[in-house]
């Protein structure tokens, strides 16, 4: 086993997904301990905020203060997501090192989440490639783009989603030049059988393109979809503190993949993660206090890590 191989990547997008949910809006402050708090447990891969009207989600607001802040904190590689040209404008103006386009799979979908179909949204992406690839500015070309695409396994509006019509996009996206594909399961739908099928032809096609995945743990599958997907050969996992999280047009959905659980299932299987769960845990005290009456999830926060618990050792390369 390579390095490569056995290392795992946790993005926490508790930040994001997570808070645009909740009905407490945070500080900036608040949010940017978070932050450094996360990448003190070792987790450096953070989506800070989301650069959205703040009339949509008021939460992100404070977007460019959090993006801007999250650039000072040493050994954290900060993104955001957007959803359009306008929000990648904002996001290259403060200068992230990396952002991350979404459109959705389901027509639907992406008509009540962003107001313009699928199509409309491929052609966002395109248009957002060539103002980081003509721009000027410091830094811009620089820049990571990732596409993401989400109801990649069904969608609450629309049903069931062909495997063809994702793979199609993720040529599409690929083609239009995204550094990374993310493939989400907005809705808690995916089951491991679909998502070993889906994701062995994603990374396939995407050769040397890195390919994450997005779970939430609507319906308990969660964690089975992570070892799918590992299987897969999938080493990018989103997940957010205490599972907090959700998606407005999801009735009943549960939050995001829990950190926590992730990186104990991912360290017991043998890859290494560089998280601290115990770290994990303490930060999740914390933000659990600032937000009142919200739903945190989690087997580990509940039970404890096991006495015979050994995290994975890193590979040399
Ligand atoms: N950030 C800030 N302002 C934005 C913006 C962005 N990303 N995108 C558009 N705007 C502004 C426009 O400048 C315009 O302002 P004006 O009225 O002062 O001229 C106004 O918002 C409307 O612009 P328009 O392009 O018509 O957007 P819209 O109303 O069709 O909304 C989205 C499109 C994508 C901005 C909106 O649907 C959205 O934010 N969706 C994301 C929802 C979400 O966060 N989902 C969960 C995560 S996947
Ligand atoms: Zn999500």
């Amino acid at each position: 086993m390579t390095t490569q191989d056995s290392f795992v990547q946790i993005r926490e997008v508790g930040l994001r997904d997570g808070l645009q949910m909740v009905r407490t809006i945070l500080t900036s402050a608040q949010k940017l301990d978070w932050c450094r708090c996360m990448v003190d447990a070792g987790v450096t891969d953070i989506e800070v905020t989301s650069f959205v009207p703040p009339k949509v989600v008021p939460q992100f607001a404070d977007a460019a203060d959090v993006a801007s802040g999250a650039l000072k904190i040493d050994g954290l590689h900060a993104a955001a997501l957007v959803p359009n040209l306008k929000g990648a404008q904002r996001a290259f103006e403060v200068g992230l090192g990396k952002v991350h386009f979404v459109l959705s799979a389901s027509n639907e979908h992406n008509l009540k989440n962003v107001r313009r179909s699928t199509a409309e949204s491929v052609e966002d992406f395109a248009r957002i490639v060539a103002a980081r690839d003509e721009s000027d500015a410091p830094g811009v070309r620089g820049i990571e783009l990732g596409a993401g695409i989400a109801t990649a396994f069904g969608c609450t509006i629309a049903g069931k989603v062909d495997e063809r019509m994702v793979l199609d996009l993720v040529d599409t996206l690929l083609e239009a030049g995204a550094d990374e594909i993310t493939i989400a399961d907005t809705v808690g739908y995916a089951n491991p059988g679909q998502v070993r099928a889906l994701m062995r032809r994603v990374c396939a096609m995407a050769g040397s393109v890195p390919v994450a995945c997005h779970f939430h743990d609507t319906r308990g599958l969660g964690l089975a979809n992570v070892v799918a997907a590992l299987d897969a050969g999938v080493r990018r996992f989103d997940a957010s503190l205490g599972g907090l999280g959700g998606c407005p047009f999801a009735p009943n959905a549960t939050g995001n993949i829990n950190t926590e659980d992730t990186v104990f299932l991912l360290e017991s299987e043998g890859m290494h993660t560089g998280v601290e769960i115990g770290r994990l845990l303490e930060i999740r005290e914390k933000i659990a206090a600032w937000l009142p009456g919200e739903p945190f999830t989690g087997a580990i926060a509940r039970a404890g890590l096991p006495i015979t618990f050994e995290p994975a050792q890193a590979v040399a390369a």
